[in-house]
């Protein structure tokens, strides 16, 4: 990869001799418990600077359960338009430049999040208010396939599978949302397949996941019905389209000191769903795992046992399907998880809904990820 900067190769040795003074994960660990069913188990990452508390690979308590946990990590942020695009003719990759080469250098694959998020609301400022001219298709697929090719052609093979297009179905309606690259290219549906197709002729060795948080909650039915809409969709204009990226946010909000039961209730639903997306020949991957406790006692063992049980159910579905793949954490530790700020809990007890606790102890939900993992069936690997 000659073109990644010595900027970055400098910020990866940082974690190189980093010896971690975290406890250390039991035995076996995640991702080999993945692996003896031919799966991956990874996580999301962060870029930052040396001795950051934060959920970076600079931060040697951090990057220490990463390199004993996973085999696989995904950029939390900083592969997005936003922080890699800061204007339509320029680029700026020094953060993820870091963190591919840290993640290289220590023998990690690497999932790309992601290369369009379908959604105004996370578009940078310019993409919102730029000016197609006189053609405007032209113009919007010409910015599009400038971003896609120019990200896949500096990672090349060290990123295997791509979100493409991320979170495209409005959950409220199941309709595609419309953007302002929808509005230049006359529709959703051209823009999302452009993607596809330019990722796919760019990058051939590569996954191309479309990738969302329709979940197994009872208010999704419109974002299910819609993503399977979509699905079906790609599948009739023959686009390059391999697996469903399963976000994995699952939540517990109402009130409830039983989520085996909800759990239990869920069930058919779900698999329904998931059916459904098998039988149109899509693979599956768990890509943002985490758990939302809203509704779950404030004390700290009842909620913990709560998350646990409740992940335990889902993924005991998830890994009941052969055509799942990678299964990825969104953060491994409470400390440093987006439910805090995002999501916070109405009694303002921070949230509780990764792997490992604050002081990076492994917690219930980690034994339930273990169990789960250990007990899938394995996985059938893509033709
Ligand atoms: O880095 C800046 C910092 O410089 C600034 O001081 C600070 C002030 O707000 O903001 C920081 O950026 C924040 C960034 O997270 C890094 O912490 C952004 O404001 C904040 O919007 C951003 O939130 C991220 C969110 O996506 C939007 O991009 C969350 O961390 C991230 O966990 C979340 O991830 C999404 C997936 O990409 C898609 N699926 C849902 C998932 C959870 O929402």
């Amino acid at each position: 990869m000659p073109t990644i900067d010595r900027r970055a190769l400098l910020a990866a040795g940082l974690g190189l001799f980093a010896a971690g003074t975290a406890t250390a994960a039991p035995s076996p660990t995640l991702k080999q418990a993945a692996a003896s069913k031919g799966r991956r188990f990874g996580s999301a990452f962060a870029f930052g600077t040396r001795g950051a508390d934060a959920g970076t690979f600079a931060n040697p308590d951090y990057a220490a359960l990463l390199r004993r946990e996973c085999a696989v990590l995904v950029p939390e942020n900083e592969m997005k338009w936003q922080a890699i695009r800061p204007a339509a003719d320029r680029f700026d990759f020094a953060r993820f430049d870091a963190m591919v080469a840290w993640a290289h250098v220590n023998g990690f694959a690497i999932r790309g999040h992601t290369l369009f998020w379908a959604y105004s609301r996370w578009f940078p400022e310019w993409l919102t208010t730029h000016d197609f001219g006189h053609r405007p298709a032209i113009a919007a697929a010409a910015i599009l396939t400038d971003h896609i090719d120019t990200v896949t052609a500096r990672y090349g093979q060290r990123i295997d599978s791509y979100d493409v297009v991320n979170e495209a179905v409005d959950p409220d309606t199941g309709q595609l949302r419309q953007t302002a690259l929808s509005h230049a290219m006359g529709g959703t549906e051209p823009v999302l397949d452009h993607a596809f197709r330019t990722a796919r002729a760019a990058a051939p060795h590569a996954e191309l996941v479309y990738n969302d948080y329709m979940s197994w909650e009872d208010r999704n039915q419109h974002h299910r019905a819609g993503v399977l809409t979509l699905l079906e969709g790609f599948r009739k204009r023959g686009v390059p389209v391999d697996t469903l990226g399963v976000q994995s946010h699952i939540g517990l909000f109402a009130p409830t000191t039983d989520a085996g039961a909800l759990a239990r209730r869920l069930e058919p639903g779900w698999r329904e769903f998931l059916d459904a997306v098998v039988a149109m020949g899509y693979r599956l991957l768990v890509t943002e795992l985490d758990v939302r406790d809203k509704g779950l006692p404030v004390a700290i063992g009842p909620r913990d046992r709560g998350v646990a049980d409740f992940a335990r159910a889902y993924l005991d579905i998830m890994l009941s399907y052969p055509a799942l793949g990678d299964v990825i954490a969104w953060g491994m530790s409470d400390r440093y998880s987006w439910l805090r700020t995002f999501e916070p809990r109405p009694d303002g007890a921070p949230a509780r809904g990764c792997a490992y606790d604050n002081a990076f102890r492994p917690k219930p939900l980690r034994s339930a990820m273990l169990g789960a993992l250990t007990n899938a069936a394995s996985r059938r690997r893509p033709r």
